[in-house]
């Protein structure tokens, strides 16, 4: 893991959130390389909802909320609460869950009993501190839909079943945040509630689950690194019905990265009793009325970004050009799929000091930078280029040569196989559109 982080922030994918006043809190930033990739996954993901299912609309609604909608949600009480135990002599605070024995684990000092913990971050908004001015910040995006259920259902004509998508952040006090960006008091959620009949949830639970599933191997992450676990109903989310925990097995184990929840009526009765507002859906056809139960999908932008990251690092001993100088060096390539991967495309000339090279690639660059992120790079030699582009995931390198002052073409090397093929430059936008495709 230690070798992923330290690419991570070698090459402007992740950095500490305030490093240079020594971090905040399990907080991090996203870098150059970092955002393109976050956005690539988050673009995956809306795709998937909005373009490839049918009635799917989508959200993005405020972060801060009435307080009410956590009374009503359950958060505010032992609902969303861990279990928190502390340390009589070094005072450190851990999550009940993760404590295997009775000795604090720095210390070995004793523990106090465990107690609950409420996670949500507390704020306020207006020039007073009181508690008519408390919000909460949001603990999980997909409250906001529900309370624009109604709003959304009116406006957009939509019949039972349907999903509303979200992206968007959410906040957590965690106890032991860690294991890098997989635990973090700030995060982003990707979360689509599916609203159906009472009598078809069993379906459509089971339905998302394999969707969920599918989502990831589509974009490359591998079969043997991937399960499905049941949540046992002692361990379920307080407004669970049931759930399942899509799980990846990172370098420190296997750990949740979405879950899978038929939430039943919990939020909607809810937020209809606390509010006032009858939340129940009309059928017209039937003239029945009643509370959808939800399907939720919930998953993590970030925990996805590490389960990216994590199966596409591969170390090669020696390298993978058996030249003498590479034998003795290890080559990390960065196989992330083609959708994911934060630089598309990497322009370079075979070699930096003959001008007219420089400035036929320097061209190309520029004719492809509408149109894909593209990198130019012409320091080093071509060899080391190739290596740099590989370690941060670059799906195809473009090189010209000396031929291509000849003839007007230059070579595409693949990243995974290292096979090139050379194609004029004039056809050069739609082949990389076809092989990218974008
Ligand atoms: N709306 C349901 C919900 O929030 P959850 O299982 O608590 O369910 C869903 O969270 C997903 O959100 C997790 O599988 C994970 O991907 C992400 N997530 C939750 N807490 C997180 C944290 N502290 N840091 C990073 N990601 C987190």
């Amino acid at each position: 893991m230690s070798k992923i982080i330290s690419l991570a922030k070698r090459r402007g994918f992740i950095f500490q959130s305030s490093e240079i006043y020594g971090g905040f809190g399990s907080c991090y930033d996203f870098g150059p390389l970092g955002v393109e990739m976050k956005n690539n996954i988050k673009k995956a993901w809306w795709d998937e909802m909005i373009k490839n299912h049918e009635n799917i609309v989508g959200l993005d609604a405020a972060i801060l909320m009435s307080p009410k909608v956590w009374q009503a949600s359950g958060h505010l009480t032992a609902g969303f609460a861990d279990e928190l135990v502390e340390c009589k002599s070094c005072h450190k605070r851990f999550r009940a869950d993760e404590i295997k024995s009775q000795k604090c684990p720095e210390c070995s000092g004793p523990l106090m009993t465990p107690r609950k913990f409420n996670l949500m971050i507390k704020s306020f908004v207006g020039p007073l501190e009181d508690e008519a001015a408390t919000t909460y910040l949001r603990a999980e995006t997909c409250q906001g839909i529900y309370v624009n259920f109604e709003n959304i259902l009116n406006s957009m004509r939509l019949k039972i079943p349907f999903g509303i998508a979200q992206i968007g952040k959410a906040f957590r006090n965690e106890i032991t945040p860690g294991d890098f960006i997989f635990r973090t008091r700030e995060f982003e959620q990707m979360e689509l509630q599916w609203f159906c009949h009472p009598k078809d949830a069993k379906r459509y639970f089971d339905f998302w689950q394999k969707e969920r599933l599918k989502w990831y191997l589509n974009l490359g992450i591998k079969k043997e690194n991937l399960r499905i676990k049941e949540v046992p109903e002692k361990e379920q989310p307080h407004y669970a019905k049931q759930a399942l925990d899509l799980e990846y097995k990172f370098p420190f184990g296997w750990k949740e990265i979405e879950g899978i929840h038929n939430r039943g009526d919990w939020d909607l009765s809810n937020h209809s009793k606390y509010s006032g507002k009858d939340l129940r859906y009309f059928d017209e056809e039937t003239k029945e009325r009643y509370f959808p139960y939800i399907i939720e999908t919930s998953g993590g932008a970030d925990r996805s970004f590490l389960v990216f990251l994590c199966d596409a690092f591969q170390e090669v001993k020696g390298g993978r050009t058996k030249t003498t100088k590479a034998v003795k060096e290890i080559e990390i390539l960065l196989k992330l799929h083609k959708d994911v991967a934060p630089i598309k495309v990497a322009v370079l000339p075979l070699v930096r000091n003959k001008p007219e090279l420089v400035k036929k690639a320097k061209e190309v660059y520029q004719l492809l930078k509408p149109h894909f992120v593209c990198q130019y790079d012409e320091l080093g030699s071509i060899g080391r280029r190739y290596r740099r582009q590989d370690e941060v995931g670059t799906t195809l390198c473009l090189t010209c040569d000396f031929e291509t002052l000849k003839d007007e073409t230059l070579t595409i090397r693949y990243r995974d196989t290292m096979k090139q093929e050379r194609v004029k430059i004039s056809d050069l936008i739609n082949i990389l559109k076809e092989k990218l495709n974008v």
